[in-house]
């Protein structure tokens, strides 16, 4: 079987990532072993968005990078497109996987629903796969909402990571059949890198150690490409920071808008490679971090305040509080289950959640099925799909012979 597995921006390495050991603890017992091809699409570009996580996670390199960068989502989109279509024609492999929800995601999906393979005794086109699919935020302001029902819509094969996801792709008319509940593949790489993260010296090299800190992340477009937005919440920040040090590794897009913005006087710029004494009552902000020292930094927090999905998900597990500056969360199950308050993005509300979750003693309620398996899950479920396809494909091709004879 010939997978070929998509990956483009920072959170789908991890979960590519389990995907790639699942396939190896699979080939290490099959008759008939699967070929993998990983593609990057080259959306997230610089050293730690992409590189850094590659070296942590112990990922191979790519087979095949298409270099796109940054550029606007439509163009970002079309450009992934045209370059994945003779990538694709190139390697005919059985199944496409995409991961998550990010314009790689969507291009890819859309790419290989569409195609036609030239030889034919091969599949007409490859299986679609999405993993992490049916997560809804009713939100069609966010990209990402867009990407995550078009690729839905698209997709053969769809896994999802928690029971709500299957209810929103059964209400927009999705069979069951299509469906699996296989639980979460970014908790399978949280699971597996958890005691390598404990190895990290980033505390150490911010002098955080024994010491009650808060971890920010910030990127979402609806929070940080308005000036009054951003600097609301960098008000609602300064307070907490009086109460003990934020330290924010700032997204590339973040930091963009602080410099567009003016508003560096929020922030006191540090580096995480030499070691610093933080400053006890700043925003202390930082290049992104590799996924070791993410995940050290995030294990040992009093607190947690993001607009990102992951760490929702991350935080979750880890039993760590996280305070979300969003009003919707596609993954409602870190609310019902998990340690996550959605709060948006004003300040007196961001002030008041964080203070009080200070306080609060958090209960550890692991969401079902999120025990390091999902990746074994999937794989076997695609390996059975792929050997279903080819053997009613070869009795197609027999039944036409034999009538032809
Ligand atoms: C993307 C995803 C988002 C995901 C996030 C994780 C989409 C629509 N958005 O958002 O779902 O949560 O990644 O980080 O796919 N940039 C760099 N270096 C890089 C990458 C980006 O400097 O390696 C800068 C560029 O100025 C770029 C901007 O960041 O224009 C935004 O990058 P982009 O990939 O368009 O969106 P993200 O905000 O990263």
């Amino acid at each position: 079987m010939k997978m070929m597995l998509i990956a483009g921006a920072r959170p789908n390495f991890m979960k590519i990532a389990s995907l790639i050991e699942a396939i190896k603890t699979y080939n290490d017992t099959a008759k008939t072993p699967i070929y993998h091809i990983l593609v990057h699409t080259g959306q997230h570009y610089d050293a730690q968005m992409s590189q850094a996580f590659f070296h942590d996670l112990g990922l191979p390199l790519p087979d095949i990078d298409l270099e796109v960068g940054s550029a606007s989502h439509a163009l970002q989109t079309a450009k992934i497109m045209q370059q994945f279509e003779p990538v694709l024609l190139a390697h005919c492999p059985d199944v496409v996987v995409v991961v998550g929800d990010v314009n790689s995601t969507l291009a890819c999906a859309l790419v290989a629903a569409k195609i036609t393979y030239p030889l034919p005794a091969q599949r007409s086109r490859p299986l679609v796969a999405h993993v992490e699919a049916g997560l809804r935020s009713f939100d069609r302001y966010m990209p990402e909402e867009v990407n995550r029902m078009v690729t839905d819509a698209l997709a053969d094969i769809l896994f999802v990571t928690e029971e709500s996801a299957a209810e929103n792709l059964q209400r927009e008319g999705i069979p069951a059949e299509k469906m699996y509940f296989v639980g979460n593949t970014m908790v399978d790489t949280l699971l597996k890198h958890q005691r390598q993260a404990e190895t990290s010296t980033i505390l150490s090299r911010l002098g955080l150690h024994n010491y009650p800190y808060a971890v920010v992340t910030l990127h979402r477009p609806s929070n940080v490409d308005q000036r009054g937005t951003l600097q609301e919440i960098f008000e609602g920040l300064s307070v907490i920071a009086q109460h003990l040090p934020i330290i924010f590794p700032v997204h590339p897009r973040t930091m963009d808008r602080i410099k567009d913005f003016q508003l560096g006087q929020y922030c006191a710029f540090i580096s995480p490679h030499t070691a610093v004494e933080v400053d006890r009552a700043s925003i202390c902000c930082l290049e992104p971090l590799g996924y070791l020292d993410f995940l050290c930094l995030m294990s040992h927090a009093k607190l947690v305040l993001t607009d990102s999905g992951g760490i929702q998900e991350e935080t979750t597990m880890l039993g760590i509080p996280c305070i979300t500056l969003r009003d919707s969360t596609e993954r409602p199950i870190t609310v019902t289950h998990g340690t996550n308050v959605l709060v948006g993005s004003r300040k007196e509300a961001i002030i008041h959640h964080a203070l009080s979750q200070l306080h609060q003693p958090v209960a550890l309620h692991r969401p079902r099925l999120w025990d390091g398996r999902a990746g074994e899950r999937i794989i076997e479920i695609l390996s059975h799909h792929v050997f279903h396809n080819t053997a009613k494909r070869i009795t197609n091709m027999l039944a036409s012979a034999l009538a032809m004879s």
